[in-house]
């Protein structure tokens, strides 16, 4: 190398404290960042340093960096194979390899511009929709409490399935108790899990997100307990046998068990707590948990008689009915206090429907709250409904007159949009 070899400042993610969360490559406006079944990394020559990505991290794991002589970048082939970031490298390592100063380019904070109407043949990117900062009236989270290096040992108190039994996608209702221990949270946040024992290359496993599907003062009120809402994964996403390591280990766990939990994460997909604020729920299957917690939190301000919450409305996606979780409880909900859609896209006999089918279907009434700057969209579970759902809203506000192109930066800006897909 000679002496004008081109330092950059390489953007790396640290496999130790990162929770696989997807967040990183979701909010990416350029596609600079990937993974595999073990870490997220970042390509650095498409890395723009824009630093999109970095307030939305739940962790602070996104945000290393590296003085690297352009030609020595770490691969993304080698950081796939990391479990700790390595050492920056010394000034004299640097001489040695021909470069010295400061990196040409330093990260900066540059809103990317991503269109809120793509184009033919553009693809969609979540990043230009999805808010990172949350509704003005939530309550402030706790976040990193406990992290990889120091879990806390919860104990299960419950665990029941929530969807028929013998059904596919076997869903469990899980809860858990942090004892003394302080575990604060909000709907809308999620904890890790770290399966115990060690993957197929003898590593110690990383920990696994998890939405809370119990409001804030805990599924047993006045406990120190939260609950998940757990798919059992027996197949990957192209249909292949795999067992899911830590959805298997907690549905399977029994009374007295204990797991090892990190977090709580989240500092974005949060509700909104002033008065007449509307929720607006999109959710498919494991996905209903962060709205689970919501309307739960609503059901107990309005049981209490303190609060004067605004609309709730829920769409809801599963293959069939026997399939949802939570269905018989929903059922039981008051129509004054939520309005509850199902798309069902596997009923013998019935056309495939799907969540956003029924949005366009209620058109008339997603427009009304599309309106009102105090109604507040979240969207969980399936990463492909992102982009369905989101068409429609932008239909949905078209049609109405209100004109996408105002309305969707206002719910980015304003945290009234909050996307998070698997
Ligand atoms: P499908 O029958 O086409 O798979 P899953 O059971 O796999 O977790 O999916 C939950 C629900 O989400 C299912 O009804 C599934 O329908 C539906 N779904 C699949 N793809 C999409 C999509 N792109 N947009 C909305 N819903 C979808």
């Amino acid at each position: 190398m000679n002496a004008t070899t081109e330092l950059i400042q390489q953007h790396l993610i640290d496999p130790e404290i990162c929770i696989r969360c997807n967040t990183c490559e979701a909010t990416c406006p350029v596609g600079a960042i990937t993974h595999d079944s073990r870490n997220y990394v970042v390509i650095a020559d498409k890395c723009n340093l824009c630093m999109a990505c970095v307030p939305p991290c739940p962790t602070g794991s996104i945000d290393n960096w590296r003085s690297m002589p352009k030609v020595a970048a770490y691969s993304i082939e080698e950081q796939l194979t990391w479990d700790e970031l390595p050492a920056a490298l010394t000034e004299a390592e640097l001489q040695a390899a021909g470069v010295s100063g400061d990196a040409s380019v330093e990260p900066q904070a540059s809103v990317a511009s991503v269109s809120v109407t793509p184009g033919e043949g553009e693809s969609f990117n979540s990043g230009a929709f999805g808010a990172t900062l949350p509704p003005w009236s939530a309550a402030h989270p706790y976040t990193n409490l406990h992290g990889p290096k120091a879990p806390v040992t919860a104990s299960v108190v419950g665990n029941v399935q929530v969807n028929e039994a013998g059904t596919a996608n076997e869903t469990h209702h899980i809860v858990l108790d942090f004892g003394s221990l302080p575990f604060p949270v909000l709907e809308g946040q999620s904890i890790g899990i770290i399966p115990p024992g060690v993957d197929a290359q003898g590593k110690p496993h990383h920990a696994r997100q998890y939405s809370i599907a119990s409001p804030r003062n805990g599924e047993r009120p006045g406990y120190n307990n939260l609950s998940l809402t757990v798919k059992r994964v027996v197949e990957d996403h192209q249909g292949k046998a795999v067992l899911g390591v830590a959805s298997n280990f907690l549905c399977d766990m029994k009374t007295g068990d204990t797991v090892q939990v990190i977090g709580p994460f989240g500092a974005s997909f949060l509700m909104p707590n002033h008065p007449k604020s509307n929720i607006v729920m999109i959710c498919t299957g494991t996905g209903s948990a962060p709205m689970r917690a919501m309307t739960e939190w609503r059901r107990r301000l309005r049981a209490s008689g303190k609060f004067e919450g605004g609309k709730l409305m829920l769409f809801f996606g599963a293959r069939t009915q026997e399939e949802l979780p939570y269905f018989g409880p929903l059922q039981k909900l008051p129509k004054d206090f939520i309005d509850t859609n199902f798309a069902f896209s596997r009923t013998p006999g019935q056309p495939k429907r799907y969540v956003q089918d029924l949005m366009r279907e209620r058109s008339a009434d997603v427009s009304a709250l599309l309106k009102d700057p105090n109604t507040y969209f979240y969207v969980c579970g399936l990463k492909g409904m992102e982009e369905g759902v989101v068409m429609a809203l932008r239909d949905i506000a078209n049609d109405a007159g209100l004109g996408w192109d105002n309305v969707a930066p206002a719910l980015k800006r304003e945290g009234r949009l909050h996307l998070e897909t698997y």
